[in-house]
């Protein structure tokens, strides 16, 4: 059995105004493709996996059950965000309970671009015979710049598996001098924020390493399908914020117990407007980011990113502009100045 996670929490600030506290990133259609980032993730997971559990925050429930069709058994709805260890370890606690601890859970980010379908494929069914020997198993990119925003995952030897290596360091979000480091050495990719492992293997070696979350977790999962749920969730409230790369990875990986699949599929956490320009066909063709789409007019504004609302653009003599129209707000930037967006945003006044 294998079954995908989908966690789906935070909202960043680096592509605002399309990505909000009131609709994350992953609520969003980013390309225009008619597929929103989430219901992306769900169509590439469609013939991997024999079952989807997304986990969320209240906030965006009920419009995760909606984009995605799920039922009650399919949505996991925290009281609070703990961060992804506490979220992606409660399911996979689900599964085990339900499938036994020889199934596979895969956690799969909400908010990233693939545009490759096949490699992922590809690369996820590699995945699920390496964790079938135990290992727990994430998917490696190889690097383009020493980006402080990612793990870095030391590739060593190869194993049994066909196109898996062994790990022998992993590092959640390091210095710059590290990463760079990292980079110029040739040793290092990043993770792609995909972990695939046994739910036995995985709970295990959070057992080992924080042992009172995983048995708060496994305690709410044994009451979760039960009447007792609401009573069992009240251990949530005294977790502590943890991510999954630091609390698992980070050591287990030190034991030899992490492996890792380099694929090369068109993959993005879209980290800005910058980032999200290289993944659309026709960047200055106008994107709708809500409402209907209007004819826009480009005039000598080569390299441009547009998303129209339900009115005109008209751009002249910006090249590389950033323009966003989502109808309450306008954002005006340049691709080179977008990068410095998110100190921006985090001081305006609440939620605009
Ligand atoms: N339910 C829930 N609750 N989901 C969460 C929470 C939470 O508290 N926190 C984060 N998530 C979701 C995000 O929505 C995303 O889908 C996924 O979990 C990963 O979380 P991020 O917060 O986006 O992590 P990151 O980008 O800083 O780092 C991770 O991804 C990188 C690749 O994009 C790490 O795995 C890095 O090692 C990795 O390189
Ligand atoms: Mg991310």
């Amino acid at each position: 059995t294998f079954v995908a996670i989908v966690p789906a929490g935070g909202a960043g600030t680096r592509l605002w105004p399309l990505s909000r506290r009131s609709h994350p990133k992953f609520l969003i259609d980013m390309t225009g493709a008619g597929r929103t980032l989430i219901q992306a993730t769900a169509d590439r997971l469609a013939g991997l996996a024999d079952d989807l559990i997304v986990v969320t925050g209240a906030a965006h429930a009920a419009a995760v059950a909606d984009q995605l069709d799920l039922d009650e058994r399919s949505l996991v709805v925290e009281p609070a965000p703990r961060g992804t260890m506490p979220a992606i370890g409660l399911v996979a606690a689900i599964v085990e309970q339900r499938y036994g601890g020889d199934a596979i859970v895969g956690s799969f980010a909400a908010d990233h671009l693939i545009s490759d379908t096949n490699a992922f494929d590809e690369a996820v069914r590699r995945a699920i015979a390496a964790a079938e020997r135990d290992l727990v198993v994430t998917i490696g990119i190889t690097p383009t710049s020493p980006d402080t925003g990612f793990g870095y995952i030391h590739q060593g030897a190869a194993t049994e598996v066909d196109g898996v290596s062994s790990v022998s360091e992993f590092m959640e979000k390091p210095d710059l001098e590290t990463a760079s480091r990292y980079v110029e050495s040739g040793e290092y990719l990043w993770n792609a924020g995909m972990f695939i492992a046994k739910t036995r293997v995985l709970l295990d070696a959070l057992a080992r390493f924080e042992p009172d979350l995983a048995s708060d977790l496994r305690a709410i999962a044994r009451s979760w399908d039960g009447p007792d749920r609401d009573s069992a969730l009240g251990l949530w409230d005294g977790l502590k914020d943890s991510v999954i790369d630091r609390v698992i990875a980070e050591p287990l990986a030190a034991e030899g117990g992490v492996a890792t699949v380099p694929a090369s599929m068109g993959w993005s956490d879209i980290g800005g407007y910058l980032a999200l320009s290289e993944h659309l066909d026709d960047p200055s063709g106008g994107i709708s980011a809500g409402g209907t789409a209007q004819s826009i007019v480009l005039s000598d504004a080569p390299d441009s990113v547009v998303y129209v609302h339900d009115r005109p653009i008209v751009i002249h003599g910006i090249p590389g502009a950033v323009v966003v129209d989502t109808g309450d707000v306008i954002l005006l930037t340049t691709k080179e100045a977008s990068s410095g967006l998110g100190g921006v945003v985090s001081a305006l006044p609440g939620d605009i």
